[in-house]
């Protein structure tokens, strides 16, 4: 089949790479003449494990080519997927003008029958807008469809998640377009689920809430256990072991960051609201989320009685680890607590350096995390990277000024580490050892 994909961003590339490995030909196309260059030159302009060697290949073997021609590309194919970004407004709705300049751009070029797929997360509703527009801007009667497919990849894991999707749902008013999108994704051999539009739009909203209300939850459920003395990590290890709950998705800690929860959640807000109904439950996963970093910063603060000419060294800055992106990362939320109480901030994180560098050139970047411990007052573990998981705490602790150590992924074993000498915190973890008395 013949495929344009338009946006090259981590949805839109990954899908066009895919569909190359899968037998098609396809057009990735973006406003954005240097990515084109990039990406017709084997270069991705993201980083995802194993996408550079597939984007190479499909080069190589004359399956993928990049343009900024989407009108051509139109042209060209019968399925048109659309994966252009939808930052948030001011407000916190996405922003639409992108798909609304692809939808038009695609309605002038329609010279035949088209299917038009929306696989950007996009407002319940907005599948109907794209068929708005495309109609009013058709020169020409043709006939063409529009669909909604769902994306439900991970930033670190987009290429695998791609390749092997835990479903694939297709949402279409018209039954002959759906059966054309089956087609290709049939080679995946993974369950699809067809239904309407607005179902499948809501499909994508709702499982991203429901992580998200996943993660405030256990959050909430922290913020009691240090109150009252009891562990966070076994509480959620034990509710786990319930196949209805899940031990996926309640690790508690900074919250959630990145390009996807904390936008999906804000709009999907925005559209009960629209629809005359009671937000507040999906509201309060914000709220909760929103207050972990300051909550974090008052517990450095209770132990070190004040920040101002105190340092304090940050392990990771991404918003998640095995990515450099930092878009809602908790690092950025908590380096401005820090500055604005005075802290002299010390960072290391393997990738997202530079990208935090941009916005706070005033830090300490380090080379390593030894590096980023010396002489510092408290070392905060902000993004679970694996290479802190076998850290020589004992070199760190005798680099640091005091061996305070503020875990925010519970990441460490709370009575190791104070056996090692620190004050350790862990987020919803026992203030003390007497935690570690229950064996699960
Ligand atoms: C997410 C969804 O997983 C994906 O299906 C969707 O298509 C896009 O949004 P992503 O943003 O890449 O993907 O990150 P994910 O791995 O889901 O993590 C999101 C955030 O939640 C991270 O900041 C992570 O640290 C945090 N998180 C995750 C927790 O705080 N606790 C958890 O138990 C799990």
């Amino acid at each position: 089949m013949k495929i344009a994909v338009a946006g090259t961003g981590y949805v839109g590339l990954v899908t066009g790479v895919v569909f190359a490995e899968l037998g098609n030909e396809v057009i990735c196309v973006d406003i954005d003449p240097a990515k084109v260059d990039a990406i017709n030159k084997g270069q991705s302009p993201i980083y995802e494990p194993g996408l550079d060697e597939l984007l190479q290949r499909n080069l190589e073997e004359e399956r993928l080519i990049a343009t900024t021609d989407l009108a051509q590309a139109t042209r060209d194919c019968e399925v048109i997927f659309i994966c252009v970004g939808t930052p948030p407004t001011e407000t916190g709705e996405p922003d639409l003008k992108y798909v609304d300049a692809a939808a038009a751009t695609i309605g002038r070029a329609l010279n035949g029958y088209k299917i038009i797929v929306n696989k950007s997360t996009v407002p319940i509703g907005t599948g109907d807008r794209v068929r708005r527009i495309i109609e009013q801007h058709r020169a020409e009667p043709h006939d063409f469809d529009v669909v909604s497919n769902p994306e439900f990849l991970r930033e670190g894991s987009a290429v695998a998640d791609t390749l092997n999707p835990d479903r694939i749902v297709i949402g279409a008013d018209n039954p002959r377009a759906a059966m054309k999108i089956v087609e290709l994704y049939a080679p995946l051999e993974r369950p699809m689920l067809i239904t309407n539009l607005a179902t499948a739009e809501i499909i994508k909203y709702a499982s991203n809430t429901f992580l998200a209300l996943k993660i405030s939850f256990i959050n909430a459920i922290a913020d009691l256990c240090e109150r009252t003395g009891a562990d966070v990590v076994q509480t959620a290890k034990a509710m786990g072991y319930d196949p209805r709950i899940g031990q996926a998705f309640l690790q508690a800690g900074l919250g959630f960051g990145g390009s996807c929860f904390p936008k999906d959640v804000q709009a999907f807000v925005h559209t009960v609201q629209r629809y005359g109904l009671d937000p507040t439950l999906f509201e309060q996963i914000l709220v909760i989320n929103d207050a972990r970093p300051k909550q974090f910063v008052a517990r450095i603060r209770e132990r070190l009685g004040e920040l101002s000419g105190r340092t304090i060294a940050l392990l990771g800055l991404a918003f998640k680890p095995n990515t450099d992106d930092i878009r809602e990362a908790r690092s950025l939320e908590i380096i401005r607590f820090l500055l604005q109480e005075g802290a002299t901030v010390r960072a290391y994180d393997p990738v997202a350096m530079p990208r935090v560098q941009a916005i706070y050139p005033q830090i300490t970047y380090c080379r390593n995390a030894y590096e980023a411990a010396e002489n510092a007052d408290a070392l905060a573990l902000i993004t679970e990277w694996n290479e802190f998981r076998q850290l020589n705490f004992e070199r760190i602790r005798n680099a640091m000024r005091q061996p305070n150590l503020f875990d925010g992924r519970n990441l460490y074993d709370p009575q190791r580490m104070r056996k090692l000498g620190f004050y350790y915190y862990g987020v919803g973890r026992a203030a003390d050892n007497s935690d570690d008395k229950t064996m699960l």
